[in-house]
């Protein structure tokens, strides 16, 4: 197993199926242009094929799928069929939820219990604003057939300062009514926004902030989170829990466990680094040929990872999908 100094390995992969998104977030790109699929991207049966030696490798336990968007790629279907037959604990789907009513069955079919969807607003013209694409309506249609099937479900929610801060607490609502827990995600300083300090600024919400505007609604406490969580987590007595995601006021990095693999078959160790490692080539190899290699690539990956807190990379989440 390779642990690093600080005890840190690697437990949760993230494998972004495809950069393409049919959204445009401004957090995400800067010129409202929608992503492509890169050129290079792997087949279903290579990126199946690197989460089996990632296993191996890097004693990898846990699986979520991310683009990009990945219900917009057609590796989804032999992606899914390929992963259900490795020996996870746990496969999970991370969307904006615009294809979700339609893929719900492949998605039930390959065991996928758990989903992220992306949401950062209830109102339909702020909707727009922010995703430069899509329509909630057809969202909120997925999520609440999603819910009905017994799935378990967090919402993430970026909130920003001019942008949706009015919403804070209809989302936390809106999710507690329905079992659904809202987590919200501290604005990170990731491509663009890593840049331009002004605009980041502008827009970051705090945790201390987040925490005073939901106590003007609601008592909460506090609760213990699960071993290596990214996320903070309160209960709303009676009600539920809704988490924060506080990169910048609580770093986590000193327990980070995630390992992310691109769709073009890059091996990212660290979302504030801009280190990365290329593994496509050896997922063309006999495991034995490949494992060892990928071993050695593995111990620089871990090596990315920071120290204590996150600083930022001009990287794009979309490409790695957070
Ligand atoms: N800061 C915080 N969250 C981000 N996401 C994408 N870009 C950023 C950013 N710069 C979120 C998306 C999605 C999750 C995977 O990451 O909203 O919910």
């Amino acid at each position: 197993m390779i642990v690093d100094r600080q005890g840190r390995r690697f437990r949760n992969l993230r494998v972004s199926l495809t950069a393409a998104c049919n959204y445009a977030c401004t957090y995400c790109v800067p010129d409202g242009k929608r992503l492509v699929a890169a050129q290079d991207e792997l087949s279903a049966d290579s990126l199946a094929r690197g989460v089996a030696y990632l296993i191996e490798a890097a004693g990898i336990e846990r699986l979520r799928i991310t683009g990009g968007e990945p219900l917009v790629s057609q590796r989804l279907e032999g992606f899914l069929a390929a992963v259900a037959r490795l020996d996870l604990d746990d496969i999970s789907l991370t969307t904006n939820g615009q294809l979700l009513a339609r893929k719900l069955p492949q998605l039930q079919a390959a065991g996928i219990r758990r989903l992220n969807i992306s949401l950062d607003t209830l109102d339909p013209q702020a909707f727009r604003r922010i995703a430069r694409g899509g329509d909630l309506a057809s969202v909120l249609a997925g999520m609440e057939q999603a819910g009905a099937l017994g799935m378990h479900i967090k919402v993430n929610m970026v909130p920003m300062r001019g942008q949706n801060l009015d919403q804070v607490l209809p989302l936390l609502d809106y999710c507690l009514a329905r079992g659904f827990e809202l987590r919200f995600i501290e604005l990170m300083r990731m491509g663009h926004l890593a840049r331009d300090h002004n605009a980041f600024l502008q827009q970051f919400v705090g945790l201390d902030q987040l925490l005073t505007l939901i106590a003007a609604q609601h008592a909460f406490v506090q609760v213990d989170a699960p071993p290596g969580a990214t996320a903070l987590r309160y209960q709303v007595p009676g009600k539920g829990h809704f988490g924060v995601i506080a990169n910048e006021s609580v770093p986590f990095c000193r327990s980070c466990s995630r390992l992310r693999l691109s769709s073009t078959g890059w091996l990212h160790g660290c979302l504030s680094s801009g280190n990365r490692h290329y593994i496509g080539d050896l997922l063309e190899k006999p495991r034995h040929q490949a494992l060892p290699a990928l071993q050695r690539l593995l111990v620089k990956a871990l090596a990315d990872k920071q120290e204590l807190a996150f600083s930022g990379d001009v990287m794009v989440m979309k490409v790695i999908g957070g």
